[in-house]
Formats: structure tokens, C-alpha cells, sequence
């Protein structure tokens, strides 16, 4: 008898929870909400984003080596290296977060499928690194190709997070002074912006390109 009103108590219980579930589901439905997922929108996902989507999906640790490209990618590897430097071109600037992408072999911005944020629209070459105590830092990725049909030379874009201020900013480009669309143009285009020319000196070493640029930051 006494297992029978139990039995009789747990289903009334089952019924009831069963039902509160029931109305939850319909009242949400009704009202339009949706899961957290559903009603994030990716801001980021854009081709103009804010920069500050450029840190956004960054690892939480970093070091000063940027390795961009791993083994498999097609090119020619390349190592550019240098030191951050304060405005006053002397002092390095050491926890500099420093960002990077740059097109394939090919002169696309391909894609891995697996970019974040604006990652979808900078492809899988890109990386970050933060400058050491010294200011120093080193991009290990391939050589990029100038974007096909055109006529601007092969770049590597570079946008820097300073500790301390409010907001990232873009430096000029690293470009490579053996590109033959390196002209007046392209140097009257980028005059007077932070980060110089940016027009490395490469060399072969063995395999690999390598070069060096040091870089002035706004004060
Ligand atoms: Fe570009």
C-alpha cells in the first residue's frame, strides 16, 4: 500500500516538473528568446571591424616569436625581426602586442576555415607576438606574394596594442625593397604614417628570407 502511494507521489511529481518545462518552452518561444549563442552577433566578422578586433581572438599567453605559417605552407620562408622602439627612437618598448597577416603564396588572403572574428577576411596567415623586455620581436611565417593583377607590391599588414593606451593602431606595412612596385607613389602614399617606410632588406639565408626593421611607435 505504501509503495503504491509513492509510486503515485513520484508521478504526480514527474507530471508537474514536466509540465513547468512545457510552459517555459512555449513562453520562450513566444517572446522570441533565443540561446546566448543564437543572439551574439560577431561584430568582428566584417572586412572593416574595428581594429580592436585584430586582438580579439589572440592566445592568452604570447611570447616574442610570431609564427605565422607552419610547415606545410607553400613559399618561401621568411624571419623579419627587430626592436619596438619609444618616440624617441631609442628606448625599446617592451609588452607590445604586435599583429600581423599577410597573403599566401599566391597573393590571397586564403582561408583554413578555421579564422575567427576578422580573421575570416585576414586569412590564416596572421599571428601575434608581444615585444620582450627589450622591445624585440620575430615574424616567422612565409614570404607573401603582391595580390594578383595589380599593383601594389607584396605586404605584411602590422597593427600594435600598447600597454597603457586606449587604442591599437595600424603601422605601416612591411614591404620588401627587391619589389619593383615600390615606387614614388607608394612612398608619397605612406608618408609621415607611424612605423616609417616600412621597406625591409631581405637576404637569403639558406632557404629563408631574412630581414630586419626596428620601429618607432606614437609617443
Ligand atoms: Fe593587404
Amino acid at each position: 500500500m505504501a509503495n503504491r502511494i509513492m509510486t503515485r507521489f513520484f508521478q504526480a511529481v514527474l507530471v508537474v516538473m514536466l509540465f513547468i518545462a512545457c510552459v517555459q518552452v512555449s513562453s520562450n518561444s513566444k517572446t522570441g528568446m533565443t540561446s546566448k549563442a543564437e543572439s551574439e552577433k560577431d561584430d568582428c566578422n566584417d572586412p572593416d571591424a574595428d581594429i580592436n578586433c585584430s586582438f580579439v581572438h589572440m592566445p592568452a599567453s604570447l611570447s616574442s616569436i610570431m609564427n605565422i605559417a607552419g610547415k606545410e605552407e607553400p613559399g618561401d620562408k621568411m624571419i623579419v625581426s627587430g626592436t619596438l622602439l619609444k618616440s624617441d627612437g631609442k628606448t625599446p618598448y617592451p609588452d607590445v602586442i604586435f599583429y600581423a597577416y599577410h597573403t599566401d603564396s599566391k597573393g590571397y588572403y586564403s582561408k583554413n576555415g578555421k579564422e575567427k572574428g576578422v580573421q575570416k577576411w585576414h586569412g590564416h596567415l596572421h599571428g601575434w607576438c608581444k615585444t620582450d623586455r627589450n622591445g624585440r620581436y620575430e615574424i616567422r611565417t612565409i614570404r607573401p606574394a603582391p595580390y594578383p593583377n595589380n599593383k601594389i607590391p607584396a605586404h605584411v599588414h602590422a597593427a600594435v596594442k600598447v600597454p597603457g593606451k586606449p587604442s591599437p593602431y595600424y603601422i605601416t606595412d612591411f614591404v620588401f625593397s627587391d619589389d619593383p612596385m615600390i615606387n614614388e607613389q607608394y612612398r608619397e602614399s605612406i608618408k609621415g604614417k607611424t612605423g616609417g617606410t616600412g621597406i625591409v632588406d631581405l637576404v637569403k639565408d639558406g632557404s629563408v628570407w631574412k630581414g630586419k626593421r626596428d620601429i618607432i611607435l606614437e609617443p
